[in-house]
Order: structure tokens, then sequence, then C-alpha cells
């Protein structure tokens, strides 16, 4: 779907199938479009706000045939609650569902003359996003094609930002496409190869594939072990985003786990359910689209992306549980369970970005089940080892929409990693603290480095499939680094 902006003087002349109009949480007495659009019904809308159909909930909707005094067939009334960012997405998703009842090719918002460009561009998400499928693998596709346009109606927005959001939802939807990728048709090899096609398109941006041999080279013991019991050969991904202008002296590293297809390994897990573990390539998959986004829209700032991918696969040449290896680090690591795979390449990957010259960095994981028992869908886990920099990532999840709570880290949560044999084991069976132990494995590979870690377990895949998560977050950690934060939603 591509937005533009229009500004028809007079609703009666707006074209397209779907003309939007929005209420607040308290739609009575309408006002602006929707009460001109009220008028142009004959009353039809108040009529309904006042046997209480019409509602100001976000995403509430209700649809109505227009007659001969407009030129749009169709007006839906969409309640845009508070007018928080999240109210509005949840408006574009409503208008998403409402093109697939009734189909149409171009859809015409007319938000009201207090909202402006913010509001507009979180509309343009939750449309954009709401329309997604993943119909990659579908034979004989009969479904009604989604709107090819919206047109936005208002004197305050710019083509610039809707264009602009529509950038953001391709980002979002390609990493969906990524995670939702069965992983037969996305290896290792095929992300890298997803990521060198975007580097070609955009300018600013290099990638960088290290294969087994750079690998071996850099002394990424850990990647490798983990690569070792699969036939096909693990990729540390590279993007690098070094724009004309940028504050110098600041390198934001973004590390993403890309597990193609995690079986656990020796440690295998329970068949049931072991087919949603194509997506625990989620974290990459947020890190390479949110970096070509974020070199896409120019942002001012320099971004240095390390995904390591692999597959985590049993076979006769697979690491073994008691198997000790050696990180890029030089640290040496036990290997306790072979299912705790993820934080074994992030060690060499956050290794490799802080020698790379990152200043701060934030990886993004699909790492624990147990941070999706705690936090479940909506929140992802996040961990840090600077206030500051953790309090920058928390509101950049906030504004963006990609939650993140903080969790725990302490030294008294030493002990768990520590290994009679090596320097560290990976897991521990005491069944204690799951996510946090992940994340004070991790630490140990940061550099000293300000660093946080998103757990996005539970949030890079719901029922509904891959979710784009993080995304959204890493581009405004840039824009807070840039300087240059999008203008604010009121909430
Ligand atoms: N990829 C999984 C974590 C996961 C679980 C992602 C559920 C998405 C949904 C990870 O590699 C894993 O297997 N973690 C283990 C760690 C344990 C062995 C210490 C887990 O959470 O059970
Ligand atoms: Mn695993
Ligand atoms: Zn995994």
């Amino acid at each position: 779907m591509r937005s533009s902006v229009r500004n028809a003087t007079d609703l009666a002349t707006v074209k397209g199938e779907l003309l939007v109009v929005c209420v607040p949480a308290e739609p009575s007495p309408l006002a602006g479009p929707a009460a001109e659009a009220d008028a142009a019904l004959d009353g039809a809308i108040a009529r309904s706000v006042a046997d209480g159909e019409v509602k100001g909930e976000p995403g509430s909707l209700t649809v109505f045939h227009a007659g001969p005094a407009l030129r749009a067939p169709r007006v839906a009334v969409v309640g845009v609650g508070e007018g928080s960012a999240d109210d509005w997405r949840a408006a574009g998703r409503a208008v998403a569902s409402a093109t697939e009842r009734a189909p149409a090719k171009r859809v015409a918002l007319v938000p009201p003359p207090g909202s402006g460009p913010a509001e507009a561009a979180a509309f343009v998400e939750g449309l954009g996003t709401g329309l997604y499928r993943f119909r990659r693998f579908k034979s004989g596709d009969d479904e009604p094609a989604p709107p090819s346009r919206l047109m936005v109606h208002h004197p305050a927005v710019r083509t610039a930002d809707v264009e602009r959001a529509d950038r953001v939802v391709a980002a979002v939807n390609g990493a969906r496409d990524l995670v939702n990728t069965p992983g037969n048709h996305l290896t290792p090899t095929m992300l890298a190869a997803h990521a060198e096609r975007l580097a070609a398109q955009t300018p600013g941006l290099e990638c960088t594939v290290l294969g087994r041999k750079e690998l071996e080279k850099l002394g990424a013991g850990a990647l490798l072990a983990v690569a070792q019991g699969s036939d096909e050969p693990p990729r540390m991904i590279v993007l690098r985003y070094r724009p004309e202008t940028a504050r110098p002296g600041e390198v934001l590293g973004l590390v993403g786990k890309a597990v193609t297809f995690d079986s656990g390994g020796i440690s295998i897990k329970p068949s049931n359910g072991m087919e949603e573990m194509k997506m625990d390539m989620g974290g990459g998959a947020a890190v390479i689209e949110g970096t070509a986004l974020i070199a896409a829209l120019g942002l001012p700032v320099e971004v240095l992306a390390v995904v390591p991918s692999t597959e985590n696969l049993p076979s006769g040449r697979a690491v073994k549980p008691g198997d000790v290896v050696t990180a890029m680090n030089g640290r040496t690591v036990e290997v306790i369970n072979t299912d705790a795979e993820g934080r074994l390449i992030l060690a060499d990957a956050l290794t490799y970005a802080a020698r790379q010259g990152a200043t701060r960095m934030i990886d993004f994981a699909t790492l624990t089940g147990a941070i999706v028992v705690a936090l479940g869908e909506v929140y992802a886990g996040l961990f840090g080892s600077d206030e500051e920099w953790t309090a920058t990532v928390r509101a950049a999840g906030e504004a963006s929409g990609d939650l993140a709570w903080p969790m725990p880290m302490h030294e008294r949560y030493a002990p768990l990693i520590e290994s009679t044999v090596a320097d560290l084991t990976n897991s521990s069976n005491k069944r204690q603290a799951g996510p946090v132990y992940a994340a004070q494995f991790l630490r140990e590979f940061t550099e000293g480095l300000p660093w946080c870690h998103l757990d996005v377990a539970g949030t890079a895949m719901t029922s509904a499939g891959g979710t784009g998560f993080g995304v959204r977050l890493a581009l405004a950690v840039a824009e807070r680094l840039a300087g240059a934060p999008a203008p604010p939603v009121r909430t």
C-alpha cells in the first residue's frame, strides 16, 4: 500500500471507495470531518452515536453507505480514543479489517483538525501492518486484493510524513516475512543473501558476510560450536551504515540472534510445537530490517549491525552436553544444555560488535521460554548494564509501541553462571531466573560497553505469526541518538 497526501477542500469531493472519519473517546457532539460526513448522511452518524453503536474507543468502527452527497460510496467512522499513538494504530488496524469485509482500492483518511503528522503516521502504521498476510506458500490465492492507496487529507500532513510511515510498515512487514518463512526456505545463507540485497538497494548501507573460514580465523568458537551439528554453514551478517553526517564518536551496535531453526540440538526439544522454532531468528530479522530502515530514512547515526546465524540441530558432529568451547574473547564455556544456543552465538557477536567499534549496544534475541511465561506477548524483557542507556531503550520502546519492561541484573546472580571445569556454563539445571541467567551470561561478552539485552521470545511471534517486534524500537533508539525524535504524539 502506498500513502500520499491530498487536500480536498470539501468532503463531498474526496475520492476513494472508503472515506474514513474519526471520533474521539467522547464522540458527542460530532465535530470536524465527522460532523461534515454526518450532514452528508442526513444525521445517520449522530443517530448511531445516540443509540451507542458508534463509539470513540480506539479501533471501534462502523461503516455507513453514503448517498449522492458524497463521492465515496462508503464512510467508516473509527474511534481514536484519547488520541495516543497506540490509539491511532488501533484505528488503522480497524480500517484494515473493514477493507477485508468490504474491499476498497483506495482509502481516504480525513483526520480531525487537532491531529497532525504523528497521528497520521501512526494510522498508516496500523493500516499497513493490519493488512499484512503471509501467503507465500498458498496456491490458488482467491483473497480480495488489499487497498493499494491511502490518501490523507490534512493541511498539516506532508507527503514525506506518510511516505516515511510507509517505509516503517515495509520494514516491519519485511521482518514478519522473515519470521514466518520456514527453515527450509530461510537458511543462514539465504538470510545473509537477503541482507545483501537490502544493502544493495540502500545508499550508505554496506553488508559483509563472514562464513566458516572467517569465523575460524576470528576464533568464534561459540557460534561454530552451535553450527557444527548442521550441514548448513553458519553466517555472521554484518551491516554498516555510515551516514555522511553523524554524531562523531557514536556507533550504535545492534546485535540480533538468528537461529533459523532451533531443534534444541542434542538436548532436543519435545516435538510438540517444535515447528514454531523457525521463528528463532526474530531478533536478527528485526536488526536487519531495522538497520536498513534507519539507513533508508537517512538518520544521522552510525550503525553497526551484527547478526550471527545458524541452525541448531543434532547430529554425529553436534556439540554435546559437557563439551567446553572457547568464545572469541577467549573465555571458555561448558555447554550444559545445547538448547541454550542463543547466548553462545550472541557471545561471539557481541564481542565482534564491540571490537568493530560499537560504542553502545542492544541485542535482540528470542532467548528464553521463561520470559514468555513471565511477560507473555506484550512486553519484551529488558536487561541492561547502564542505567541511562536502559532508560533510553525503554523510552524508545514506549514511544514506538514495541514495549520493553525492565528486568533485574545483580552481582548476586553471578554464581549461577559459574562452572567447575570452565570459565562459565551456558545453563544450569536449577530452574531459577532463566532470563536473568541469560543476561548475566551475555554481559560477560560486552567488553564493558553500555549494553541492553531484549529477550523477545514472547513478542517476536504470536499465534498470528511474526510481529516485526524490534524494528520500530531500533528506529526510535536511533532517533534518540540522532537527537531528533519524531514529533511526540499527545497521550
Ligand atoms: N529459542 C529458545 C527460546 C524460545 C522459547 C523462543 C519459546 C521462543 C519461544 C531458546 O534457544 C531456548 O531453547 N531456551 C531454553 C534455555 C534453557 C535450555 C536454559 C529455554 O528457554 O528453555
Ligand atoms: Mn534453544
Ligand atoms: Zn533458540
